[in-house]
């Protein structure tokens, strides 16, 4: 076996470059994954602050289990690629409360795998590469609905960060991650650019059926403040960039808020805010803008949604929410959709076949979600093979300033909602919404809001 000389394990005053081939790591072989995991392990408790640690442009194989916590301005410089070992045979795994640290994590686990990469409690975080670095998930390995079946969600995300500070990302691509590719959770000033995420089954531009088995394979999930995405693209099988809610429990925000996403490609489930499920702690997004977004054949577009929750004394809120200039070419489903998440396994959950399957159920957001100040402008959605869209609230609790400016469909899709387009309900009916078609040239059809004091309008 061979064994690797760490650099001096004392702080020193000066800055380090650490390189992560000539501590000992072994490029191009997957027999090395074990070793240089434990080496890369190792190299990243040994980092001070202002060490740099850097991976050359080669490719080197690791096992999963990846760690770097309570570090402070470290900066991980990766030009080659770090590829994980494909499936879940020798994963490694962790028992306990570990399981729950991410409080994204389905609860229900007592065993649980190790995130491809985990980070933690770090400040003045730099991940960055010369001219891209890569890494790659190889989820295939993982996915698919039979797994699905066997293992839900219990899966590695490739890149995790839980209660860090002052992070930038840039030029890493992340490649097909077995579970969610990229979860920033509580932190505050962030910023992502030029990265990209790429998760697909084969290189068909659509999301069929064989594609959309890729499950969970979000691209950025992020919950906390002062957050700024731009110039990164998406192409995946679920939430594409997802702001996710804070509560009170949060560790450096107790509401996600001041989030921009902005210059980006994006197709998969959407640019997404939510799910949004209420809590004793008030679930919170706040204060979110997405702008310039090009989204060619994406299922879901516009996509806010909140969950149900069986417990009494919760509460959630999704205010001050701008959606602006954006362009969705042929999306596959309904390309806006403001309402209760569609998904298979929460609590009175909108069921994946509603409306098309009889009795397929949707219940309404719960009268515990504030729904308020949504605005889309300017947003052109060419030939969805769908109806256009769903504002859906509580009857009990009518979502407040929902505008809709210039938000012009092409060619509509006749399928659910036939010729209303937009289904805009309350459940059951006794509505405070209305919609109709006012103005209609060729085959343009203009959906505009007026203003509603309280309630929703839509004509
Ligand atoms: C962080 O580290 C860099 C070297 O990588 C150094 O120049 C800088 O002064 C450090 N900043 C802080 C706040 O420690
Ligand atoms: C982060 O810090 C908290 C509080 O100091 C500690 O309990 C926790 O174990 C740390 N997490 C990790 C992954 O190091
Ligand atoms: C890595 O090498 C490849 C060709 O071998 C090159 O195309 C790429 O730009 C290099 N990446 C970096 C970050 O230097
Ligand atoms: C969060 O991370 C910071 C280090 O950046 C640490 O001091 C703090 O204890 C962590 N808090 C928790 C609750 O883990
Ligand atoms: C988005 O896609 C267009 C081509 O359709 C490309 O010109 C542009 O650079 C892409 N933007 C990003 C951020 O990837
Ligand atoms: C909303 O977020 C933006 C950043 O996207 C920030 O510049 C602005 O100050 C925030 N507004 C409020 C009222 O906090
Ligand atoms: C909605 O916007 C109005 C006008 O800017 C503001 O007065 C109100 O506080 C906002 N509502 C919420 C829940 O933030």
């Amino acid at each position: 076996m061979r064994r690797w000389v760490l650099p001096c394990c004392l702080c020193l005053a000066t800055a380090r470059w650490l390189d992560y081939e000539e501590s000992g790591a072994t490029p191009g072989s997957s027999s090395a994954a074990a070793q240089n995991t434990e080496l890369l392990n190792a190299m990243l408790a040994s980092l001070c602050a202002g060490d740099t640690l850097f991976v050359p442009n080669k490719t080197f194989w690791l096992a999963g289990g990846v760690l770097l916590q309570n570090a402070r301005n470290v900066t991980l410089h990766l030009d080659g690629t770090l590829e994980f070992l494909p499936g879940r045979a020798g994963w490694p795994e962790q028992e306990g409360v570990i399981c729950n640290l991410n409080p994204l994590q389905p609860a229900r686990a007592k065993r649980c795998v190790k995130e491809a990469i985990f980070i933690a409690n770090v400040s003045k975080l730099t991940l960055t590469s010369t001219s891209g670095g890569t890494l790659n998930g190889h989820g295939k390995s993982w996915w698919g609905y039979l797994q699905y079946f066997f293992h839900g969600e219990n899966r590695p995300r490739l890149l995790s960060i839980y209660n860090g500070t002052d992070i930038l990302v840039e030029k890493w691509n992340f490649l097909d991650s077995a579970y969610w590719t990229f979860t920033a959770l509580d932190v505050a000033r962030m910023e992502i650019r030029h990265c990209t995420v790429s998760a697909r089954v084969d290189k068909s531009d659509d999301h069929d059926l064989g594609n959309m088995d890729a499950l969970n394979t979000d691209g950025f999930d992020v919950a906390g403040r002062d957050i700024h995405i731009h110039h990164c693209s998406v192409w995946n099988q679920d939430d594409c960039f997802t702001v996710q809610p804070r509560d009170r429990t949060g560790i450096n925000a107790d509401c996600t808020e001041n989030v921009l996403v902005e210059h980006v490609n994006a197709s998969g489930l959407g640019l997404t805010i939510g799910a949004v499920r209420p809590t004793p702690g008030h679930n919170c997004v706040r204060n979110v803008t997405f702008r310039d977004a090009y989204m060619l054949h994406t299922f879901k577009g516009i996509y806010l949604k909140s969950q149900n929750s069986p417990v009494e004394g919760v509460s959630g809120e999704i205010s001050n929410v701008l959606y602006e200039d954006i362009v969705m070419d042929r999306p596959s489903q309904v390309p806006i959709w403001i309402g209760p998440a569609q998904e298979a396994d929460s609590y009175k959950a909108c069921s994946l076949l509603w409306p098309e399957v009889p009795f397929a159920d949707c219940s309404p957001p719960g009268a515990s979600m504030l729904w308020a100040n949504i605005t889309l402008r300017n947003i052109r959605v060419l030939n969805p093979k769908q109806s256009p869209g769903l504002v859906y609230g509580n009857p009990d609790r009518p979502m407040q300033n929902i505008h809709f400016e210039n938000v012009v469909t092409v060619n509509p899709g006749l399928r659910p909602w036939g010729r209303s387009y937009y289904k805009c309900a309350s459940w059951p009916l006794q509505l405070a919404c209305s919609c109709s078609v006012l103005a209609s040239s060729g085959s343009e059809t203009l959906f505009v809001s007026v203003d509603p004091q309280r309630t929703f309008y839509l004509r």
